[in-house]
């Protein structure tokens, strides 16, 4: 099936999925979102939390969803494979809890490729919205109709109006649709978010809202936009986005952080011998290119291995510069080790990182996905972050919590969570050509005081290497 069948759930249920691999090549799957408390052995990022299932092979990811609702996705999570192999999650509130805004009519999945639904007049409907785009940001509006934002990354959010979203690859977006027009079939649209100078793809795709009754041959109108490079719409849509931070659905952002990353982003030339013009283009986090396991990281930490990583990330570039500003070669040197090296991370402490951006090569935007963990937005700025005054302007009340976020063109983004689940949990950048050329790293944060805060033992039937 394209897109695969979607995973219906509700919270609290356990979820067992057995996945064979008739392909022809290795593949693993990861549950995007879902926060796997204890059980990295169901994330399903290849070597890192497993190996890959291997052709004939299966393996049964069995995980609770718990403290979660909402829509999330699946997807292949090795090499390019989640280019054609993903599908929708769909997890329900427990049994007769009702949404915390107005309840739907309907409710429809939109997974942005292509689609059609059909709508009644006067009726509200529920649309989830997943990007499930390689490389794209992506703006999305509906002819003639507006938008209430209610969820974003299977987080409620205080509801609010638009006429387009702004939406990254690996993001959901959950709004409200009233089909309050003249009976009639509306384009629903989405075109690339690209204020890189580098702007290569800027194609709209195109669906269809059609009302019910209305015949086939009437030509839809087109929505109108943001154009691609409309950095004013981005900033301003983002900065529209809170937590819901009702009694029942408390943000519970950390007040004050133990540990504070410093992380930049830069895109670099290596030399390779054996490339076409001798060299190749590399991704970095503090100019250093994440080199991939031979075994899963998360075994290796659980059984002690040694020799297969090490924890000596550094918590902050190797020197500081203008990383807005005018690149300079010195800094585009990135280090490509013989292990991979992580960050460890005390239990339960509190981790506050700052993503920042780079002209190392050129800026682009990053939006960045961590595993295992939702984690709370609490600032963003255009420039190099200044750590003296940006700061006191951090949303510490309502900001969003999700599990992706972009981290704007030349800018910086700053993320805050609560290191309370245990394993190896990988962090890259969600455009699947940043995560090929090594923009990612991963976090060993360390079990618990008992074994009921611990990685839970592997299952019997995890992957071989
Ligand atoms: Cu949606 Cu590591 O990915």
């Amino acid at each position: 099936m394209f897109p695969g069948p979607t995973i219906y759930a509700r919270e609290g249920d356990r979820v067992l999925i057995n996945v064979t691999n008739h392909a022809q090549y290795n593949m693993s799957i990861h549950w995007h979102g879902l926060k796997q408390y204890r059980n990295g052995w169901a994330d399903g990022p290849a070597y890192v939390t497993q190996c890959p299932v291997q052709t004939g092979q299966s393996y049964t990811y069995d995980f609770n969803v718990t403290g979660q609702r909402g829509t999330l996705w699946w997807h292949a999570h090795i090499f390019w494979l989640r280019a054609t192999v993903y599908g929708a999650i769909v997890i329900m509130p427990k049994q007769g809890v009702p949404y915390p805004f107005p309840q739907p009519d309907f409710e429809f999945n939109l997974i942005l490729d292509t689609y059609a639904i059909e709508v009644e007049q006067g009726k509200t409907y529920l649309l989830r919205i997943i990007n499930a785009a390689l490389n794209d940001e992506l703006f999305f509006a509906i002819a003639g109709h507006n938008m209430t934002i209610v969820e974003i990354d299977a987080v409620y959010t205080k509801p609010f109006l638009t006429d387009s979203i702004l939406i990254a690859p690996g993001q959901t977006t959950n709004v409200l649709v009233r089909t309050n027009q003249i009976p009639g079939r509306y384009f629903m649209a989405a075109r690339p978010f690209m204020d890189a100078p580098i702007s290569i793809d800027n194609k709209t795709a195109t669906a269809i809202l059609q009302y019910k009754g209305i015949p086939n041959t009437i030509v839809p109108s087109l929505p109108q936009l943001p154009s691609l490079n409309n950095t004013a719409f981005a900033l301003n849509y983002n900065a529209k986005l809170r937590s819901l931070n009702s009694p029942k659905f408390p943000a519970n952002v950390p007040l004050k952080p133990d540990r504070h990353l410093f992380y930049t982003i830069g895109l670099g030339v290596d030399p390779c011998p054996n490339c076409q013009n001798g060299t190749k283009l590399v991704a970095s986090l503090n100019n250093i290119t994440f080199v991939m396991p031979q075994i899963g990281l998360l075994q290796a930490h659980y059984y002690n291995l040694k020799g297969v990583f090490t924890t000596d990330f550094p918590d902050r570039p190797p020197t500081p510069f203008n990383y807005t500003g005018a690149p300079l070669t010195a800094n585009l040197r990135t280090t490509l080790g013989k292990q991979p090296r992580l960050s460890r991370i005390a239990f339960n402490s509190t981790v506050e990182l700052v993503l920042q951006d780079t002209n190392l090569l050129s800026v682009e935007s990053h939006p960045f996905h961590l595993h295992g963990y939702n984690f709370f937005v609490v600032g963003t700025g255009v420039g190099n972050f200044d750590p003296k005054n940006d700061p006191e302007k951090f949303n510490l009340v309502d900001p969003p919590e999700r599990n992706t976020v972009g981290v704007p063109t030349g800018g910086w983004t700053a993320i805050r969570f609560r290191a309370d689940n245990p394993g190896v949990w990988f962090m890259h950048c969600h455009l699947e050509i940043h995560t090929g050329w090594g923009l990612k790293t991963a976090f060993v944060v360390e079990d618990g005081p008992d074994p009921d805060h611990s990685v839970l033992p592997p299952p019997k039937d995890l992957p071989p290497c």
